[in-house]
């Protein structure tokens, strides 16, 4: 699934080096240090002729401080052209010193919210989203509590990415989105999304039923994920006001056709998800929950596993820095 998106985006990327970046501009600035596709940027480089101002290539990789960067290190190919370095840390602040960064590429992160919105699990609020674990399908105003957690992360994203990339640096961006069914680009009508979400939902609230999990626990449990629509994400970019659409897209993961098997869908979401669940509902239930998952679409929701009815898409964005 998750290579399916890293392909589908590599030759865009690709182009999009060779038609927008600027490398006399870049030099200009000072050293460049840190660059993301080393090929592609070598090409680059060799078409313009500059083959003796070939700068050694840097690339950071970013993830949350948990992640496992020694697999990663591990798994890079041994003849490449780059030095890579770890980059732990929340991408929703600052990483690297000012006006350092000439290429960024966030490939499938963006969806991952930097935290519940708090309202969705404050019984007090007219937000708050009992007896389900995500928003889609919700009310209207968890919708929105949801929307406006995107906004102010997107935000933060690109404020502080801002900082970092130097004038006439290229960023890329690819995250999951959706595209609105609603003639108004209203983020309401998710009704004919097949919400895997909240399947898993139901599976708790089965759980619930006969003891296995506390309703409680499941009420103020929530999935930090927002599918943002493309407009939205351009308003969003165009308010930030520090870069300049250069290209905005919608593409399909050709790996959604990876995992048509119950089996193997459930297993991709439990690697996704269940380090979110266990810190809520401890590793008793994991088990039993995605078994019970798995069950549930083979039997009840077979239309889920089909990718023909899987509405999300990948929004690709390409900025300039101005
Ligand atoms: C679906 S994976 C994609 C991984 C990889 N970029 C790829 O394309 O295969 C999403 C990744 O985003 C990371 N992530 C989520 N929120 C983050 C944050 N605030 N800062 C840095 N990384 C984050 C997660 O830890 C996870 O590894």
């Amino acid at each position: 699934m998750q290579r399916g998106v890293v392909d589908v985006a590599k030759p865009i990327i690709e182009e999009a080096i060779k038609l927008k970046l600027d490398i006399s501009q870049l030099c200009s600035n000072g050293l460049m240090n840190s660059f993301w596709i080393a090929r592609s940027l070598q090409q680059k480089f060799q078409s313009e002729r500059l083959v003796s101002q070939i700068p050694d290539f840097y690339v950071l990789f970013n993830d949350q401080v948990t992640n496992d960067f020694n697999t990663l290190f591990r798994s890079l190919p041994p003849e490449r052209h780059y030095q890579a370095v770890g980059l732990p840390g929340s991408y929703h602040g600052r990483l690297l010193p000012k006006a350092s960064l000439h290429f960024a590429y966030s490939s499938w992160a963006l969806h991952w919210l930097s935290q519940v919105p708090t309202a969705v699990a404050d019984p007090t609020s007219p937000a708050w989203n009992k007896g389900r674990v995500h928003y889609l399908g919700a009310r209207q105003e968890v919708v929105d509590a949801y929307s406006s957690q995107h906004a102010k992360d997107i935000e933060t994203f690109l404020e502080a990415r801002a900082q970092e990339l130097v004038s006439g640096g290229l960023m890329v961006l690819v995250l999951s989105g959706v595209i609105p069914t609603s003639a108004e680009n209203s983020n309401t009508s998710y009704t004919d999304i097949p919400t895997e979400m909240a399947l898993i939902g139901s599976c708790l609230t089965d759980m619930a039923k006969k003891g296995g999990v506390s309703e409680a626990k499941i009420d103020s449990f929530n999935f930090p994920i927002y599918f943002s629509f493309p407009e939205e994400l351009k308003a969003i970019i165009v308010r930030n006001g520090s870069y300049n659409i250069e290209r905005m897209e919608m593409l399909e993961n050709p790996g959604k056709h990876t995992l048509s098997c119950a089996n193997a869908r459930a297993s991709f979401h439990r690697a996704t998800l269940e380090g979110l669940l266990i810190d809520h509902f401890g590793c008793e239930i994991t088990d039993e929950l995605f078994d019970r998952y798995a069950h549930k679409l083979q039997v009840a929701s077979p239309a889920v596993l089909h990718p023909d009815n899987d509405k999300s898409i990948l929004i690709f964005v390409l900025l300039k820095h101005t």
